[in-house]
């Protein structure tokens, strides 16, 4: 029996330790870290994983980029790619700081309750890998999406850098203070908080006494949780006709996802995952 191989292409100092967990329970035999991987280290590597296995045993050595840094990510993802010709390839998935698997896991729980289709979708402090990958499935589904950060400049250029790889319109909005957010929030159909852990970004009644908004979905797994008045383990919980989706109840989708995913990656040796097929598998699981 051919071993399961997964490399794990990280940006960080150190391989994510969740990301190794995760790839062990998704069926990998053996998970080989490289920390402090840049663009232009990967050419020996991805020799390693393309040159060493006869067709027939090719799909069991597989390649997982990660790290907290998307736009690094997505450069070794590209130079990973450019190495590979003709059969001379091995599956690949790019899922930075958990970006595409916790974003497409909460996007296909807020399609699962209602179409996203020309909705209003407010994705507060969407400038993480994880708010920038939600905001872009989010307009890829059809919702006319706006993202916010603390400042302008910053919000702009993640807007700049989701239009570039996706092709998408997504507005940048300078949030810096509660109240700014909670009046964009009040506005919008659809919400997502997805700043960093235990920050609160807009209050309770922000989204509870809106006239408009219907959906609301929180990454954020420590308290004070970024939405006010939800709980971290809610799942489609109704507060006064709104659905709330907490951290817990999005993680549960957003482990079995990223799981399945490391489990297809030994399917076949030609497969790349990335937001757009990250995003279909959540939709079919969800
Ligand atoms: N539920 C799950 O399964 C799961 C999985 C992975 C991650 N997460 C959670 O998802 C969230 C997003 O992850 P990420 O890696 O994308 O986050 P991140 O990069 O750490 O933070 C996202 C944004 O939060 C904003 N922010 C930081 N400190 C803030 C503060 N004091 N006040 C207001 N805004 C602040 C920043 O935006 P600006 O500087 O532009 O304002 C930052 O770009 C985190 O809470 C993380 O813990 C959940």
């Amino acid at each position: 029996m051919v071993s399961k191989l997964l490399y794990q292409l990280d940006t960080d100092i150190t391989p994510s330790v969740f990301d190794s967990v995760v790839a062990y329970d998704g069926g990998a035999d053996h998970v080989i870290g490289h920390a402090n991987i840049s663009a232009a280290m990967v050419g020996p590597l991805v020799e390693g994983a393309i040159y060493t296995r006869g067709p027939r045993e090719k799909q069991f050595t597989a390649l997982f980029v990660g790290g907290s840094r998307i736009d690094e990510a997505e450069a070794v993802l590209g130079a990973v790619r450019a190495k590979f010709f003709g059969k001379f390839c091995v599956s690949v998935m790019m899922d930075s700081n958990g970006c595409n698997t916790t974003a497409a896991a909460a996007v296909a729980l807020l399609a699962k309750a209602a179409p996203l289709t020309g909705a209003s979708a407010l994705v507060l402090a969407g400038t993480g890998p994880v708010g920038m990958r939600a905001a872009a499935m989010l307009a890829l589904e059809g919702a006319q999406v706006t993202i916010t950060g603390r400042s302008l400049e910053k919000t702009e250029a993640v807007s700049a850098a989701i239009a570039r790889r996706f092709g998408v319109k997504v507005i940048a909005r300078a949030a810096a203070d509660g109240e700014t957010r909670e009046g964009l929030v009040r506005a919008s159909e659809v919400v997502l908080a997805a700043g960093a852990a235990g920050h609160e970004l807009a209050g309770a009644a922000s989204w509870q006494d809106s006239p408009i908004t219907t959906r609301v979905a929180d990454f954020n797994p420590e308290p004070p949780f970024g939405l006010g008045g939800l709980a971290a383990g809610d799942k489609a919980k109704e507060y006064g006709g709104k659905l709330a989706f907490g951290a817990l109840g999005i993680g549960g989708l957003k482990l079995k996802l990223h799981r399945a995913c490391i489990g297809r990656l030994f399917t076949a040796n030609d497969l790349v995952l990335d937001a757009e097929n990250i995003l279909a598998i959540a939709k079919e699981m969800a």
